[in-house]
């Protein structure tokens, strides 16, 4: 473990501009370094690096982060790699922590499982290819099945006999522990001896990101119909399940430059598909696809292509896994082979030129899938097309980018030949139900009501329009910039005398969303609010690289945009309220006034919407709640005097 101090004095002696100066030609550009993307292909440099941020922003394709994660991205480093290549440039000697006991222990523990695995995967193979057993069985299999030497060497591909307890034996006279052979599911116990578990099957070693084994997954060789087709690893200190992809320390390279990646089944249809030349594949193996595994995927791309057989199994895991891949914020393609094949059995039947463009033209959306799937069903069946539609729309529901949803609406609306306000109000619905259910179960008292009305929807569809996304930003990026700077208010103390009181920036800013119990819409844009919350209780500041060091990518990825674009964002603002200042500094106050007021005005007008709408309802009830009615009345007109209050007070910082 690379301690802290180290740590800390790595990032102070990196130069941000050196480091990437290495893979890119920057050019200085006022205060930023500017050079061509390495991320995407271009011809004029939008790529730029700020040394006094340590931060670097792409602003054709997007990408941006820190020094780390730079390395991380365009070396395929992991978190210490990157370290350990910065404190060689920069000679600066790692210290290792050492470990308490416990931690210690956990560690052995895991660097022990690593070990025997490695020891397994080495022994498994030496099996497969050497002895006569492995190669008159397992190999035979193998290449039956179709499989190049070539590629059963890359992926490591092994045998165990079929004898008792060959391999345990042969690992306990190595010196490895019986507990670790029981941990690592390599054996059983029984009477007190061990038996090897997976003797007579061929072995699918399983890496991590790094190459390193951490399981295996055995397929059978007979054709035994009261035996298990596969026995996988149980889980175990360094396996877990949910959290492991097959392939990935293959794939993580090729997805990235593909910017994209397929999701199979199983061992053999990512051995197949590689055998194919399509590389960028990956595979759950065996169990439902996690939130956790497609947040490593998220690392490398933010487009998957689901690659599943076409029978109603297949057809519904499939969408399992769309919902899941949307509600992460990904895109999500699908492809789904006829006739019961799966990619491994397709791959088998046809050449590999015919497998790349079947994937590539049958590679379809989901609307467009769960559409045509149904459409001759739902075609003279109204009934049953209402019911598609809105299970279109709950799908789409939980896509959390409002422009992506809108693609979506519209997509959907066109082919199911239904009007895009239906679909709107549909999709609002459901998110407000949601919101109002996450409220639930989450906080009791959170007085604002969940997203609003239908139009702050269709709002948000006029591209440049001011939407309540951009608010939340701007509140946020006045945070980040400015957290601790002071502004000066001027207050008549109890003699009638003016006195000047100085405020944190950061004080100002939580004091008067807290009071009110406002929540943002964004749920970045919440997690650092939070996070300066939570810091300032403690009455200190989240560090420089909080965020943009951030384990959630998505709060990195905001907070970097929102240290890069130091003006853009509040261009429209400035101009369409014509506020026109020099340095941001020094017109602070009157810009944290305006983000704050325009925040809650903006708010408060969705709560009385929302207030109206309820109202309405109410009245509509037949016969209507009366007591319902008054207290919702009373609430509106409550709501109205303090939009009054706050627009008296928006107009005053505009015009002062
Ligand atoms: N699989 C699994 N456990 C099982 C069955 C299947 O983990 N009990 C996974 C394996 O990763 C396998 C994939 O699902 O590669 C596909 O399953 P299947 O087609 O049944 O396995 P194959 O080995 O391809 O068998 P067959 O030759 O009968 O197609
Ligand atoms: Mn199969």
């Amino acid at each position: 473990m690379i301690t802290p101090d180290t740590i800390e004095r790595i990032m102070d002696a990196t130069r941000i501009e050196e480091v990437i100066g290495e893979f890119v030609t920057l050019k200085k550009r006022g205060v930023n370094l500017i050079g061509l993307c390495p991320f995407h292909n271009e011809k004029t440099p939008s790529f730029n690096v700020s040394a006094s941020k340590g931060i670097y922003k792409c602003f054709g394709c997007g990408k941006g982060g820190n020094v780390v994660s730079f390395l991380m991205e365009h070396e395929h480093y992991t978190y210490p790699e990157a370290l350990r290549f910065l404190a060689k440039k920069y000679n600066i000697e790692i210290e290792e922590e050492r470990p308490t006991p416990e931690q210690q222990e956990a560690m052995d523990e895991k660097e022990s499982l690593f070990n025997l695995s490695a020891f397994a995967q080495k022994y498994f193979e030496q099996q497969l290819h050497e002895s006569e057993e492995g190669k008159s069985v397992g190999l035979t299999y193998l290449k039956e099945r179709g499989f190049s030497t070539e590629v059963i060497r890359k992926f490591g591909i092994g045998y165990c006999p079929n004898k008792w307890d060959e391999f345990s034996q042969t690992a306990l006279k190595q010196g490895y522990k019986k507990d670790y052979l029981l941990k690592a599911s390599l054996s059983k116990s029984k009477d007190h001896m061990l038996y090897d578990t997976f003797r007579g099957r061929v072995i699918f070693p399983i890496h991590n990101l790094s190459g390193r084994v951490l399981g295996f997954g055995a397929r059978i060789m007979t054709s035994e119909k009261n035996r298990p087709k596969y026995i996988n690893s149980a889980e175990s200190e360094i396996y877990h399940k949910s959290k492991a992809l097959y392939g990935v320390f293959f794939a993580k390279s090729p997805m990235a430059s593909h910017d994209n990646c397929y999701l199979v089944e199983g061992y053999t249809d990512v051995i197949a598909l590689h055998q194919a030349g399509i590389h960028n594949v990956i595979a759950t193996s065996g169990t439902a696809l996690t939130t956790d595994q497609i947040k490593l995927i998220r690392r490398y791309t933010s487009n998957v292509t689901l690659l599943f057989d076409g029978d109603p199994a297949g057809v519904k895991a499939a969408f399992r896994g769309v919902d899941m891949i949307l509600e992460e914020g990904l895109n999500v393609r699908i492809v789904l082979f006829p006739d019961a094949e799966d990619p491994d059995s397709y791959a088998r039947k046809n050449r590999p030129a015919v497998v790349r463009e079947f994937i590539e033209k049958q590679a379809k959306d989901f609307i467009s899938l769960k559409t045509g799937l149904l459409l001759d069903e739902t075609r003279n069946d109204p009934i049953k097309k209402a019911q598609l539609i809105k299970e279109i729309a709950r799908t789409i529901a939980l896509i959390p980018e409002p422009i992506a949803r809108t693609i979506y609406v519209q997509k959907c609306s066109e082919m199911m030949q239904v009007e895009e306000k239906l679909m709107v109000a549909e999709v609002n619905r459901l998110r407000r139900q949601k919101h109002q259910r996450q409220k639930q179960t989450t906080v009791q008292e959170q007085p604002p009501p969940p997203p609003g009305p239908d139009h702050v929807y269709q709002q948000e569809k006029h591209a440049g329009a001011e939407n309540n996304d951009s608010q939340e930003k701007e509140l946020i990026r006045l945070l980040l910039h400015y957290a601790g700077h002071e502004m000066v208010f001027e207050l008549e103390n109890e003699d009638r005398r003016i006195e000047e009181v100085k405020v944190m920036v950061v004080e100002f800013i939580i004091q008067d969303i807290l009071t009110d119990k406002l929540v943002f819409d964004n749920a970045q844009c919440q997690g650092i609010f939070d996070a300066y919350t939570e810091k300032w209780e403690e009455k200190a500041l989240p560090g420089n690289t909080f965020f943009t060091e951030h384990e959630d990518p998505l709060i990195r990825q905001l907070a970097i945009d929102l240290l890069a674009n130091q003006h853009t964002l509040s261009k429209n603002w400035e101009h369409r309220h014509r506020i026109y200042v020099t340095g941001e500094e020094e017109d602070l106050k009157p810009r944290v006034l305006y983000a704050v007021y325009g925040f809650k005005l903006k708010k408060l007008e969705k709560m009385i919407s929302e207030t109206q709408r309820q109202i309405r309802d109410a009245a509509a009830e037949n016969p209507p709640d009366e007591s319902l009615l008054l207290e919702l009345m009373e609430k509106s007109r409550d709501l109205l005097s303090r939009r009054r209050l706050f627009a008296a007070e928006l107009n005053r910082v505009v015009t002062k």
